[in-house]
């Protein structure tokens, strides 16, 4: 199989394209990616040399350049993961969502659909999507594949759009198409401006750790290589047409959860314990802020036997492990374009 890899050099993305490359050596994966401020080859260092592996530098936009992508690999299936995926950032701007998220998507359907128009046997057209499209949870329920659309940030609404054209494109053009909405992923390759990167970048420097209003908005943590293993089941087994929800069973509040990495950061780095609690800051909420999210993945589990791998305690103190034994990496991306972001985003808190 020649499989299209979007997105493959961001954080989810490159697990998915790791466990690609190194489970099915007789597939050809190509790892398209406009390696913007989220983008990072490192992340695939492991990999960049395997011969079963190529690496596109492009844009989901870019439709010549995509027709002719589909012309000289012929591909057989595409994951697309390429996204703008920062919720503070979509606030900020919401255009960029507008054009990579749903522009972008639309982009590459087209570009799969005209290449496969005169015969879809044996394709398929993998969407990643979030579990934000459903909005937001009171203190009961989970989200299940059959919940109402509710999108509230720019970022929400964008992917929700996007799903939204995937599955028109399989009920107007038959494009054998599959999808998932999952929830937060934590794991290595994380970049640090989302909570958890950003809060261990931050007790390794010292600096105040930002908590957005009260710190009881909860999500669902997944270890990302168990959504990895997610999408390699869906790819392979999910039925046409169909959307299964991806979960951790894993609900935490967000101060729970950065109580919890102190504890393990001071440990690891051998501190005094309680020295990381006492850089908690409360700041200012994040506008729209969704209050809770939980995921029924009770379909996955049911018809392709998936379910997550680890325990959380394990993958969150390997996480933890990653980072600080990963210095290095995490140099790299705290460069002057973070730093500018970084200022931006948390000035009241300066
Ligand atoms: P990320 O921001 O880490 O990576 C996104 C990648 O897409 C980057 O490598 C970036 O360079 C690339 N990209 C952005 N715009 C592009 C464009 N126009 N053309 C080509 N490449 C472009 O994102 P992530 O957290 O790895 O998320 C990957 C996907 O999974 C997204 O679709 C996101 O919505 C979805 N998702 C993320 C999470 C999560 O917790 N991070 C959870 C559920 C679903
Ligand atoms: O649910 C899936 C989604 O999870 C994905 O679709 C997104 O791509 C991904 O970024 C993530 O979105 P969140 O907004 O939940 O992730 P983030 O890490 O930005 O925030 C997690 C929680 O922590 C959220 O309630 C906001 C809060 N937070 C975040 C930051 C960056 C803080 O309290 N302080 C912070 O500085």
């Amino acid at each position: 199989m020649n499989i299209l890899i979007t997105g493959g050099a961001g954080f989810i993305g490159s697990h998915v394209v790791r466990l690609f490359v190194t489970k099915y050596p007789h597939y050809r994966i190509v790892n398209l990616d406009a390696l913007t401020y989220a983008g990072n080859l490192e992340n695939l260092s492991d990999v960049e040399h395997a011969p079963n592996y190529i690496f596109e530098r492009g844009n989901i936009l870019d439709a010549p350049f995509l027709q002719g992508l589909f012309e000289k690999y012929q591909f057989d299936g595409v994951i697309h993961l390429a996204a703008e995926s920062h919720v503070d950032r979509s606030i900020a701007n919401p255009m960029a969502f507008v054009e990579t998220n749903v522009m972008g998507t639309v982009q590459l359907l087209n570009a799969a659909r005209n290449a496969w128009k005169d015969n879809m046997k044996g394709k398929r057209y993998y969407h990643v999507s979030t579990d934000e499209v459903y909005g937001s949870l009171g203190e009961e329920g989970y989200f299940t594949e059959e919940t109402r659309y509710d999108p509230r940030s720019p970022y929400s609404a964008s992917k929700a759009a996007s799903d939204h054209f995937v599955r028109a494109y399989w009920h107007t053009y038959q494009l054998p198409v599959v999808l998932s909405n999952c929830s937060n992923n934590y794991g290595p390759n994380h970049f640090p401006e989302k909570l958890i990167p950003l809060v261990i970048n931050n007790i390794r420097e010292g600096k105040p750790l930002p908590i957005y209003g009260d710190g009881k908005y909860t999500r669902d943590w997944l270890w990302v290589k168990d959504h990895a293993s997610a999408i390699d089941v869906i790819f392979h087994n999910g039925r046409k047409g169909e959307t299964y929800n991806i979960g951790g069973n894993n609900e935490w509040k967000n101060i729970d959860l950065v109580q919890q990495l102190c504890d393990i950061v001071d440990e690891l780095l051998g501190r005094p314990q309680g020295s990381a609690r006492q850089l908690i800051t409360f700041v200012a909420d994040r506008p729209g802020h969704d209050r809770r999210y939980a995921i029924d993945a009770s379909k996955l589990r049911d018809e392709l036997g998936w379910e997550p791998s680890i325990r959380f305690e394990e993958g969150f103190r390997q996480t933890v492990q990653w980072y600080l034994e990963h210095e290095e990496w995490l140099r790299h991306v705290i460069t002057g374009a973070y730093q500018a972001y970084y200022a931006e985003q948390y000035r009241s808190e300066k």
